[in-house]
């Protein structure tokens, strides 16, 4: 882990190479990666967290090979600057704009230049950062304004609500009644559920009902973050050893200094980042990267995974004295298909909710598509259900109720509730063949619950990835177009 600054130079110009080399050096804290070409400038993109791009006009590149135009939807957290010839200014500036850059640079490059081009860049970069991290939390707590205008817990019709959550079924009801409790002490808390159930809404529900609120909440999402990444996000680091300067980075630990900081997806951390963490789970200290300053920070942990922790921790993937440490309180989130009840008052409120947005008067839902929602198994839970009422509100008559026909295609075919009750058994005649039919049953549950994705599936079940695909192929399981 270091608190280097990494800057990616696309050109195939040597002059370029030897002007950014010179300017950058290492002892400063710049990793300098070299591409000559934006295939593999967009390669190098992806694997390793890059702070700056560099890169030489392209010519004769088409749109999608572009780096510079793809590298601002794809890493828009990255710097962009951009380089070319006095005389190809015309097409230079239109790129520069294009590509929302930070600034251009004239060739032949200056490397004094080009040094403080770049630093400038970066400061701005983290001011910007910043400065998003700053007007999230504002226009969350505006958000916030808004619900806070309907009491939170009111009930009507059987309606209930905790900030942004809404249910009906008793399940819920309990777990809110936990969450409430846990909101009220400083303990860290785990939540766990499946995708789509309402984690992250939750984390925030607790956050402001807490003694927390008037301080910031942070989120982090651990999943696919280098470690390196995830330090420097959390705990922050110091450039050049001059605490305090602008092109420190302020880690969300101290951002949210008073507050709450809500790990997602806290399963994926690497074991090296697990110690990091116990350590500010132990001792409430902040040391940036580069830093030989210790800090302090009262934050509260709320994270959330869509894995059982208990069960990594038993495969020896997490710490037990970490996951005790972040299972203050435990909320288990139980999917949407174990809380039926809940699936009418949803519907009613994304319905309400969407037809708002696009300006739509929709009258209702018909009752038959409520029970066909019912029916269905909902394996992207709640946001599975807006997406799907999103959907009918969008192609429903304006001023009409939304009908069958409005419903999804997965959605209206799923009849027949799909047999998962005690007294269901496997179809066949000898063992054999009723075992494999159980088996075919398990693997298209669980593929179609992870949206088709092979390692999670595989690490689930407990299979290697081969052994998976080897099933799917003998029991001729294919991707329904429809479950996207
Ligand atoms: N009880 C609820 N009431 C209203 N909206 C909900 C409820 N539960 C979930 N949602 C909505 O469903 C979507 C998914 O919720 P959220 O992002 O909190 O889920 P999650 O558990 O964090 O999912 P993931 O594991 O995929 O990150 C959001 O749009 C959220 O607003
Ligand atoms: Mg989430």
């Amino acid at each position: 882990m270091s608190n280097t600054q990494t800057v990616l130079v696309k050109s195939d110009d040597p002059a370029v190479f030897s002007a950014v080399s010179q300017a950058l050096s290492e002892v400063e804290g710049f990793r300098v990666i070299f591409c000559e070409d934006d295939r593999s400038a967009l390669r190098r993109l992806d694997e390793i967290d890059v702070d700056l791009v560099l890169c030489d006009l392209a010519r004769n590149v088409s749109e999608r090979d572009n780096a510079l135009i793809r590298s601002r939807l794809s890493h828009a957290s990255c710097a962009r600057i951009i380089a070319f010839e006095r005389d190809a200014m015309e097409e230079g500036i239109a790129m520069f704009e294009r590509t929302a850059s930070f600034m251009y640079l004239i060739k032949p490059l200056d490397p004094r230049q080009v040094r403080i081009v770049v630093k400038r860049t970066l400061e701005h970069a983290e001011l910007a950062r910043r400065h998003r991290i700053l007007s999230r939390e504002l226009k969350l707590s505006l958000d916030d304004d808004i619900f806070r205008r309907e009491p939170s817990g009111s009930v009507a019709g059987g309606v209930s609500r905790f900030e942004r959550l809404v249910y009906a079924s008793p399940k819920m009801a309990e777990l809110v009644a936990e969450a409430k409790t846990a909101a009220r002490t400083n303990m860290p808390i785990l939540i766990q559920g499946e995708t789509g159930t309402g984690k992250e809404l939750l984390a925030r529900a607790i956050h402001f009902n807490s003694a927390r609120m008037h301080s910031p909440m942070h989120s982090q999402n651990c999943g696919g973050v280098s470690d390196e990444a995830l330090h420097s996000e959390l705990f922050g680091h110091v450039r050049g050893g001059f605490p305090g300067a602008i092109s420190d980075r302020l880690g969300l630990f101290r951002a949210a200094d008073g507050g709450t900081v809500f790990l997602d997806e806290i399963s994926e951390i690497s074991p090296q980042f697990q110690v990091a963490l116990l350590r500010f789970l132990q001792e409430g200290e902040v040391k940036p990267l580069g830093s030989d300053r210790v800090l302090n920070s009262d934050v509260r942990i709320i994270s959330a995974s869509n894995k059982s922790l208990e069960k990594r921790v038993e495969q020896g993937r997490f710490r037990r004295d970490l996951y005790y440490r972040l299972r203050g309180f435990i909320l288990e989130i139980p999917p949407l298909r174990e809380r039926p009840e809940d699936i009418p008052v949803l519907t009613q409120f994304f319905v309400e909710k969407y037809a708002g947005v696009v300006g739509r008067r929709v009258l209702g839902v018909a009752s038959d598509v409520v029970r066909q929602l019912e029916h269905y198994s909902f394996p992207g839970n709640v946001r599975e259900l807006e997406t799907e009422v999103q959907r009918m509100v969008a192609v429903a008559e304006q001023g009409g109720y939304i009908a069958l026909r409005h419903l999804s295609d997965k959605i209206r075919r799923a009849a027949a509730p799909e047999p998962r009750s005690a007294g269901w058994m496997p179809e066949g005649a000898t063992l054999k063949e009723k075992v494999e039919s159980l088996e075919k049953m398990m693997l298209k549950r669980a593929l179609a619950e992870h949206h088709w994705n092979q390692s999670r599936v595989a690490e689930e079940l407990g299979l290697s990835r081969v052994g998976l695909a080897n099933k799917i192929k003998r029991y001729g399981l294919r991707r329904d177009a429809s479950h996207g």
